[in-house]
């Protein structure tokens, strides 16, 4: 008698990886540093190592990726410093946008857009505008954003529904907050990972971290890779993810 054609172990490929992952790429100046380097080119190797890192989320099945590339207190570094985060911006999306769109990647900017110089609000929206219709990995790029920040604004929107009459004070709940800040329609993090050692959030998706796992990687950011990637997902899995109840779930 033939066995049935059952398979006995079931694939643990793409399918487990968390659906929204989120970076602090961190340790770019100290990846500097090491080497007697200037900054700018931690920085520059930041960017090589955001490449890899989009392909490889992308083939490990991860469905949003959020990367912190410049926060509202980054504005306190050195003008020339501040200079170049921009101009790699510029030359990221300048460079990389066609091959993103070529990939089906969606990107997605969220943080403060006021401020910021009026190209890079248009490279900013022509990323957006380009991929709109894509339906593969969601690169969401956090720029000029604080946690904070998005939160304040989020209230002073509800703040105006109010004034206008559209919503009562006590119809205020944690739902209808959130459907103010940047990107509502996007799924909370379930994994944020952080590079270089650092363990705190830096003021990066504070309402949406409310039960993410957080993994920090002792690798500095210009080394990040995709085996460090998988070695985070990994331990992500290990975790046992319970909301505030007591019904274990699996990681994804
Ligand atoms: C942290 O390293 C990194 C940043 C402040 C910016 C992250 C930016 C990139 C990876 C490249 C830019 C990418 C885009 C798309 C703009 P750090 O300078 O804080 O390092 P340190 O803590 O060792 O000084």
């Amino acid at each position: 008698m033939s066995m049935p054609e059952v398979p006995l172990i079931v694939s643990q490929g793409p399918f487990d990886a968390p659906r929204h992952v989120a970076i602090i790429m961190d340790g770019n100046g100290r990846w500097a540093a090491a080497r007697g380097l200037p900054r700018t080119e931690g920085h520059r190797r930041g960017v090589e190592a955001l490449r890899r890192t989009v392909r490889a989320a992308g083939e490990l099945g991860v469905g949003y990726l959020t990367i912190f590339s410049f926060s509202s207190e980054n504005w306190a570094r050195p003008p020339a410093e501040v200079r170049d985060l921009m101009a790699l911006l510029r030359r990221f999306i300048r460079n990389d946008l066609a091959e993103l769109h070529g990939n089906n990647v969606r990107v997605r900017v969220i943080g403060e857009r006021e401020g910021l110089a009026p190209d890079i609000l248009r490279l900013l929206d022509e990323a957006e505008d380009l991929t709109r219709r894509n339906d593969g990995l969601v690169l969401v790029v956090a720029f000029n954003y604080g946690a904070r920040q998005e939160i304040a604004r989020a209230a002073r929107r509800l703040a105006q529904e109010v004034r206008e009459g559209r919503l009562e004070p006590d119809a205020i709940t944690a739902d209808s907050l959130s459907r103010f800040l940047d990107a509502p329609d996007l799924p909370d993090p379930d994994l944020i990972i952080r590079t270089s050692g650092e363990q705190r959030l830096s003021n990066f998706l504070l309402w949406q971290a409310a039960y993410s796992e957080l993994v920090f990687v002792p690798v500095h950011w210009p080394d990040f890779d995709r085996a460090v990637l998988e070695q985070a997902l990994a331990e992500y899995r290990r975790r046992e993810r319970r909301f505030g109840g007591l019904v274990a779930q699996t990681g994804s």
